[in-house]
């Protein structure tokens, strides 16, 4: 696997791109099998696969979130090489950006909605950093992890309004043999963390499982008051949703996803369950 720091020996080795497809997935590392199951994606849809691993420093809205953010970078070259991964990009963070970079882009609703309200600037940081990494890597395919749903939208939305030449892939939320989606902060759960952190989960098959269009607010009540029943955690939302808007879904909304967030301990997750169609 190449390993690459700089925006030149990326722009270099994908100079002459003979006809690859070049199929990208931007991380912020601490790889899990979630992200190995991105690149196994990007390998079936694409000639040439670049990750990337750049713990973005604009999308983190509590700095000690920020300073205490993974970073195993040996164990995840040695997956990266592992996996058959072609290239990794690992750029310092001044190579990404300039001093007091000013960076905002109109996504609307989605901004401000579900994570857009306990994150808030989030967003923004996502967006600026994934815009810039497109415009180094110059993708034909891109892949994301449904388990950052709302992620998904937004970096679409922002595809969309500066008509960015990139095919968009969501791929499905990997999870632990008990249901926990797999994410990098998972290892900041204590064993008590884990064990009650399984509500999240289960209470979204509940949903999905029992699911009554005609009922959604009282389905809502009930799944709230299941995680609100688990010692150890504390809810941020749980919302039943129109799959594109993110705005509470009726009897008419085709296509619905149940979206969670919730403190187990001290680690914030989130986690979602398609009960419709896949927008992406
Ligand atoms: O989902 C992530 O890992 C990050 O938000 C991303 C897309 C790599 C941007 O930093």
């Amino acid at each position: 696997m190449k390993i690459f720091t700089t925006k030149k020996e990326i722009a270099q080795y994908f100079a002459h791109r003979d006809g690859k497809i070049v199929g990208f997935v931007p991380t912020l590392g601490a790889l899990h099998q979630g992200h190995i199951s991105l690149i196994k994606q990007a390998q079936q849809n694409s000639t040439e696969v670049i990750c990337s691993i750049f713990v973005n420093p604009t999308q983190f809205t509590d700095p000690k979130d920020l300073e205490k953010y993974p970073r195993p970078i040996a164990a995840d070259i040695s997956m990266l090489e592992q996996i058959g991964c072609d290239v990794l990009f690992n750029p310092p963070v001044s190579e990404i950006y300039d001093d007091n970079e000013k960076w905002h882009l109109d996504i609307g609703d989605l901004e401000h909605l579900l994570e857009g309200k306990f994150r808030p600037g989030h967003y923004q940081g996502v967006t600026q950093v994934v815009y810039k990494l497109f415009s180094i890597v110059k993708p034909d395919v891109a892949f994301f992890g449904q388990k950052d749903y709302q992620q998904v939208l937004v970096i679409s939305k922002m595809v969309e309004l500066l008509n960015i030449p990139v095919k968009l892939v969501m791929c499905p939320t990997q999870r632990e043999s008990d249901g926990l989606a797999m994410s990098s902060r998972n290892i900041h759960l204590t064993a008590d963390d884990r064990q009650h952190a399984l509500i999240l989960s289960k209470t979204l098959s509940w949903v999905k499982n029992n699911f009554d269009a005609s009922n959604i607010a009282a389905i809502k009540h009930q799944a709230e008051l299941m995680i609100a029943n688990e010692p150890g955690i504390e809810l941020e939302y749980f919302e039943i949703v129109d799959g594109q808007s993110l705005h509470t879904a009726n009897a008419n909304t085709k296509n619905i996803v149940a979206l969670v967030a919730a403190r187990a301990g001290k680690t914030r997750l989130i986690d979602n369950m398609l009960i419709g169609l896949p927008i992406v």
